[in-house]
């Protein structure tokens, strides 16, 4: 019987073979650099980072900086406006927060992240009231699509933050002072009473410098005899402050209040959403506040979440599933906790939740029953899969 090799039929395989021979002669050997491509993403961007608080600086009478140095490794790179996601255990349960860098990415040597106090709130209070120089913490790698594209968002940038929302500007404004960067920003920044204002005395600083970078502090409930900005960001305050607003981008940023009041603003403003970068600060405070919560559900209520082949918990219908998971002891993978990251998506296999507006699903996540836990609230009885 006569044996043919098929492959020299083939179109082009000699020359491929020829070009495998020369290769091998004078070319890289890639397989002995097995492992590089994963070493190489692993040093920019490792799954867990190792953290230790080296300072803490107090900001405001309800705001701290805390200072992050690595303890094992140097620190990831980061775009200005990315945020961590801190992991803590507080009163035996595990659970994370994330918190945007405030300090510049030209500074390699450590990430600052800046607290404020949310009344009642779990992970906040613990951060500020117990923790101190030394401790040690995990967290994720920087994330986040919050940052400036200079191909997509220009030269000229209008930011409107609210209360904490300062932070991820913070850095931004850090970065474009100290690099002399070629950029026009216009900081509205909202806050209740001047002494809530944070980095005041610093913005003040960097803006009296910097011709290219401006201040406009509004405050809702000033003191008697304040002559400077007062109310809520509005349109005719913006319009006012920022002039032209056609070639500008707009980065909105705080808490979820805070944002949709300043959407509606920039809406009325006709500002297109293309030109509108946002960042939420965690979950809506009053959740059944939001357009389409169902009138028959209190957010007292409580349902059972049977998780198939592990156990059954009561989760409360007021409150992100997430929360409630964590408290029973069951953590689900998280990043942005603000239904943005996808990496809390988990199965629905039967019942119903509430999914505020905002929430990244994708189609197929819709079509197939999937919901991210850290902005799902239970309506009914619940089966997952995680
Ligand atoms: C990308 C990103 C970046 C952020 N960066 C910063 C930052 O730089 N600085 C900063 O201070 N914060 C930042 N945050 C917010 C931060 O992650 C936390 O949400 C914040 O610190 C509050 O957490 P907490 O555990 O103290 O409050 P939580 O206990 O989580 O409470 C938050 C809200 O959820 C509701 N809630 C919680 N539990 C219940 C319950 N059992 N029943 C009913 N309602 C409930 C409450 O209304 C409360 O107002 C950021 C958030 C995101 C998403
Ligand atoms: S943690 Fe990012 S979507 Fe849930």
């Amino acid at each position: 019987m006569i044996s043919r090799n098929l492959h020299n039929d083939l179109e082009g395989y000699a020359e491929i073979k020829e070009e495998i021979a020369v290769l091998k002669k004078y070319g890289t050997d890639f397989t002995l650099q097995k492992g590089e491509v994963a070493r190489i993403i692993n040093l920019h961007h490792p799954k867990k980072l190792s953290l230790r608080i080296s300072q803490i600086i107090h900001e405001t009478e309800s705001t701290k900086t805390f200072r992050l140095v690595s303890s094992t490794r140097p620190l990831p790179p980061f775009q200005a406006g990315q945020y961590i996601n801190l992991f803590v255990e507080v009163d035996g349960v595990r659970t994370s927060r994330p918190y945007s860098i405030s300090s510049p990415p030209s500074q390699t040597a450590y990430y600052d992240i800046t607290v404020r106090r949310v009344a009642e709130g779990f992970v906040s209070t613990y951060l500020l009231d117990e923790v101190k120089v030394g401790d040690i913490f995990q967290s994720t790698s920087p994330s986040g699509q919050f940052y400036h594209n200079p191909l997509f968002h220009g030269e000229n940038l209008v930011f409107l933050a609210g209360g904490s929302g300062i932070t991820p500007f913070m850095s931004m404004i850090r970065e474009i002072t100290d690099r002399g960067l070629n950029r026009q920003v216009q900081l509205i920044y909202g806050n209740r009473i001047n002494d809530d204002i944070i980095f005041n005395k610093e913005m003040e600083e960097r803006s009296a410098c910097c011709d290219n970078v401006t201040v406009h502090s509004v405050l809702s409930e000033p003191a008697d005899g304040y002559n400077g900005l007062s109310g809520f960001i509005t349109a005719e305050l913006i319009k006012e402050r920022v002039g032209n607003l056609d070639d500008k981008m707009f980065y909105v940023c705080g808490p979820a209040a805070m944002y949709t009041f300043v959407l509606g603003e920039l809406k009325k403003l006709g500002i297109p959403k293309r030109k509108i970068r946002m960042e939420v600060f965690g979950p809506p405070p009053d959740i059944k506040s939001q357009p389409g919560w169902p009138e028959d559900v209190s957010i007292n209520d409580r349902f059972d979440v049977k998780m198939k082949g592990k156990t059954t918990i009561k989760a409360k219908a007021g409150e992100p599933l997430m929360n409630s998971l964590e408290r029973a002891g069951i953590v689900v993978t998280a990043s942005c906790r603000s239904g943005e990251c996808s990496l809390c998506r988990t199965k629905l296999v039967s019942g119903k939740v509430f999914q505020p507006r905002g929430v990244k699903l994708r189609k197929s996540d819709r079509a197939f029953g999937y919901i991210h836990p850290c902005m799902a609230y239970p309506l009914e009885n619940l089966e997952i899969i995680i």
